[in-house]
């Protein structure tokens, strides 16, 4: 896929990315140091976090990993002061930490909906939150990466679903209390993404082609095709985007009742 966009879009740029280390998350702060942002990669796991940092600096960006549960806000607050006594500011934020797991409803413990609902929903409130100060200053922006498990019934994905339906709600309120301070607030919405652990471990191999099939466009996404729809979101491009749920997913959704 080429690259669309011209060099150095983010220049001059500091985004904090949660989930940033591994998968979709991943691409998109590698994809955002490319266009020159500076990128503090942030999750729990610092031994996923710091290769890819590595991998970004030695590509010519800047990157440094923080250590953060998004789920305890102390350590989100902690995170979000490192990553500006690092680079001197936070103008966006990408909200990518997600739990998930299949599991039928009628097994799924308190416990198990309580924790995904607490990464998903809580993680993204809880950065939100401790960013507000740093991206009011700098009329910064936030991205959710959300999905689209709850525009229908997904089985197995109960937990899941409520959590990604509240980060919506939560996109489109921000977008509309912080729009005064000039904080745009839009998310992204991938389809099944290959490459990727959430497609190896949530879609079991004998309906992948099936999947495949019902998908308009007739392949499965790339972590590419989310990169570039985040970039351009972050981008001055999308100055006049606030609220909106970019769905990534080549059609997939509008045509997955047909499916059962
Ligand atoms: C049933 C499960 C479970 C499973 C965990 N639980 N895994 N229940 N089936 N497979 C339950 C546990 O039993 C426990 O409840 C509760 O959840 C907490 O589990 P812990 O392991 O103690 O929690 P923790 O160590 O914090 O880790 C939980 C987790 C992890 C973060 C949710 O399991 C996980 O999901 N890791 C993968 C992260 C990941 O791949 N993220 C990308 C997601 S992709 P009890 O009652 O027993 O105490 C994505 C895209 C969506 O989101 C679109 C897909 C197409």
């Amino acid at each position: 896929m080429t690259n669309i966009f011209v060099d150095g879009l983010l220049n001059d740029h500091v985004a904090f990315v949660t989930g940033g280390g591994t998968g979709i998350t991943g691409g998109v702060a590698r994809a955002l140091a490319e266009a020159g942002a500076s990128v503090a990669l942030v999750s729990r796991k610092l031994e996923h976090l710091e290769p890819a940092a590595a991998a970004i600096n030695e590509n010519g960006g800047k990157a440094f990993a923080v250590a953060a549960d998004v789920r305890n806000p102390e350590e989100v607050e902690r995170a979000i002061a490192a990553t500006v006594a690092q680079f001197g500011k936070i103008d966006i934020v990408v909200n990518g930490a997600a739990g998930n797991f299949l599991v039928p409803a009628e097994q799924l413990s308190p416990n198990g909906f309580g924790t995904v609902v607490d990464i998903d929903l809580k993680g993204t409130f809880n950065v939100c939150r401790a960013a507000f100060a740093q991206l009011k200053e700098h009329r910064g922006q936030i991205l959710n990466i959300s999905a689209t498990l709850h525009y229908l019934g997904t089985p197995m994905q109960l937990h899941v679903s409520a959590a990604k339906a509240g980060v919506d709600a939560l996109t489109r309120n921000l977008a509309v209390e912080w729009g005064r301070y000039g904080i745009r607030v839009n998310g992204i919405a991938p389809g099944p993404i290959e490459d990727t652990e959430g497609m190896k471990r949530l879609v079991p191999e004998p309906i992948k082609e099936k999947l495949r099939k019902n998908i308009p466009l007739g392949r499965f996404g790339r972590i590419k095709d989310i990169e570039t729809a985040a970039v351009f979101l972050c981008s001055d491009a999308a100055s006049f985007i606030n609220g909106a749920m970019l769905v990534v997913d080549g059609g997939q959704w509008l045509s997955a009742a047909r499916m059962v």
